[in-house]
């Protein structure tokens, strides 16, 4: 564990956070509020597709990390799936799809052929299956394997959350056809994490013309009903605020069969007059 001493003075709080990672107690929902998971952003698209899920009486839904590489976030994903079935009345079905041969040649500019190259995370398969308990592998091009998804998986769960890390911005965007999926399919609001839409110096200096953030403004544009969006204000929701509050996205199924089901959990919501003035105006 690396503690600078500069921490020591200057953010003290750090350290014990440190500390709190390496011995992870706690209810799930207070680490996923503090950070303490590995990948805190998959722990909270997880928890939270879990939680509509319940709420809209759906009792089994899929997580599909886009990009598989190595295996660290499907082996991530499969450890937080086990942790939340505990936690809601909702079991997982999780989706890996990848090439297996690393990075294709980038087709042009905006697959940002500066920060990366053909070849780039290799997948060693049978490694991965080895450590692999309950995941499907979906092995091929995005640009085949996504299309024909739910006739070679008629039966796979509605999509509840969507980890898309295939780098380029061609990639991304036949990945994003999965989302094209009938109502009993997807969850109105699906929950997504996009791994490359911020760095900076020469890492990558994404911006809307490239890149993964190419293809998430092509898709609104396409789409009338169906948009992706930021969660507005989110790291001002989050005890600990980090960067990857900015990479959450909600798919907006705008015309979904239960978009517009009321989810809340106060039945009858009212703001009646106070006399102390201690109602701030908040009704969320
Ligand atoms: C950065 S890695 C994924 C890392 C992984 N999510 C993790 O957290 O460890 C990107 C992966 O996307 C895959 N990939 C990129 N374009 C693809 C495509 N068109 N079809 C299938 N896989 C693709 C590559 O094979 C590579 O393994």
């Amino acid at each position: 564990m690396a503690v600078h001493f500069a921490d020591l003075f200057l953010h003290p709080q750090d350290i014990l956070f440190k500390l709190w990672k390496r011995l992870p107690f706690g209810s799930f929902k207070t680490r996923m509020d503090f950070d303490i998971f590995p990948r805190p952003h998959y722990a909270y698209c997880v928890w939270h597709a879990a939680r509509q899920a319940e709420l809209l009486r759906i009792p089994r839904i899929s997580l599909v990390e886009f990009g598989v590489a190595g295996g660290n976030g499907l082996v991530e994903l499969e450890k937080l799936a086990q942790e939340v079935e505990k936690e809601f009345p909702v079991e997982f079905e999780i989706y890996g799809f990848d090439s297996g041969m690393g990075l294709p040649a980038p087709q042009d500019y905006r697959d940002l052929p500066y920060i990366w190259k053909e070849g780039f995370f290799h997948m060693d398969l049978p490694a991965l299956k080895a450590r692999l308990a309950r995941s499907t592998l979906v092995m091929g091009d995005v640009a085949e394997t996504v299309p024909r998804f739910f006739e070679d998986y008629p039966d796979a769960a509605p999509i509840g959350a969507i980890f898309s890390d295939l780098d380029y911005y061609s990639s991304t965007r036949d990945s994003l056809g999965l989302l094209k999926a009938p109502d009993q399919k997807i969850l109105p609001r699906v929950y997504l994490y996009f791994d490359d839409i911020m760095s900076a110096e020469l890492g990558g200096l994404m911006c809307d013309e490239v890149g993964q953030l190419k293809a998430i403004s092509e898709y609104n544009s396409s789409n009338e009903f169906k948009k992706l969006a930021p969660i507005h204000g989110m790291q001002y929701t989050r005890k600990r605020p980090a960067r990857w509050n900015e990479q959450i996205y909600i798919h907006h199924s705008f015309s979904h069969n239960q978009y517009a089901m009321y989810v809340h959990s106060d039945s009858n919501r009212q703001l009646p007059l106070t006399n102390r003035g201690l109602n701030d105006g908040s009704a969320i």
